[in-house]
């Protein structure tokens, strides 16, 4: 509750559409994180709850102990880092994907197939890693961008669409297994996913 009255205060507003968990805190009971998080949301501090970081585990948990609707799992995902497993743990309950570092912090954006893509459809390559994503059924993308010309470009991308081959294409990038947000005092035992 502290946090986010303060976030609030420094933001000057009086409420948030979405308010997450940064972390997950080993040391912290999720029932004791998650009650304070639904009582943020109680109070009318925020419109919705959520969590990030979290695994497969502690998301089952966290719905299970959480007294309001949790609405998305932030975690890390983009071509080079499939997330099948949390994607499904996620749809069986109802909520969404949020994609952070969805260029993997512009590491994609050199990719030659990627590239490729976004010649054939006038696109850039960060409109194709953001659409790659969009595209998927319950994810959405949440990238950083300080210049201006990338936030206008990022938010354009509702005018096209990738075929179901480019789709593939951009999906078989996974064997990359490339993971960027992986801080060692606060990242919990990732969930391992296969890559065929
Ligand atoms: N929940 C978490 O623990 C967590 C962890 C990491 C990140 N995040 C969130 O995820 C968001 C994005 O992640 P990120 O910054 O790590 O990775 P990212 O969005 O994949 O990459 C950011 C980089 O991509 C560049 N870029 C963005 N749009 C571009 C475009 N249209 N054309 C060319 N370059 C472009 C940016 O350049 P410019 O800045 O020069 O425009 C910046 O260097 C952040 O805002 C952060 O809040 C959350």
């Amino acid at each position: 509750m502290r946090s986010a009255e303060t976030s609030l205060k420094a933001l000057g507003l009086n409420y948030v559409d979405l308010l997450l968990v940064h972390w997950p805190q080993p040391n912290v009971p999720l029932s004791e994180t998650l009650g304070a998080l639904a009582k943020a949301k109680r109070s009318g501090l925020t419109r919705h709850i959520g969590v990030s970081n979290y695994t497969i585990a502690m998301l089952d948990e966290a719905v299970h102990v959480c007294p309001e609707p949790l609405i998305t799992n932030q975690i890390e995902y983009h071509a080079y880092l499939p997330q099948d497993r949390m994607m499904a743990a996620l749809r069986r309950h109802g909520m969404i994907l949020t994609a952070y570092c969805p260029t993997a912090r512009a590491k994609l954006l050199d990719d030659p197939v990627i590239g490729d893509i976004a010649k054939a459809h006038g696109k850039s390559p960060a409109q194709i890693c953001l659409r790659w994503l969009i595209q998927q059924p319950m994810v959405a993308a949440v990238p950083r961008a300080l210049e201006e010309s990338h936030i206008v470009e990022n938010l354009d991308v509702f005018d096209f669409a990738l075929s179901d081959d480019e789709m593939k294409r951009v999906s078989a990038l996974r064997s990359r297994k490339i993971r960027i947000a992986d801080p060692p005092q606060r990242a919990p035992k990732w969930d391992m996913e296969t890559v065929d």
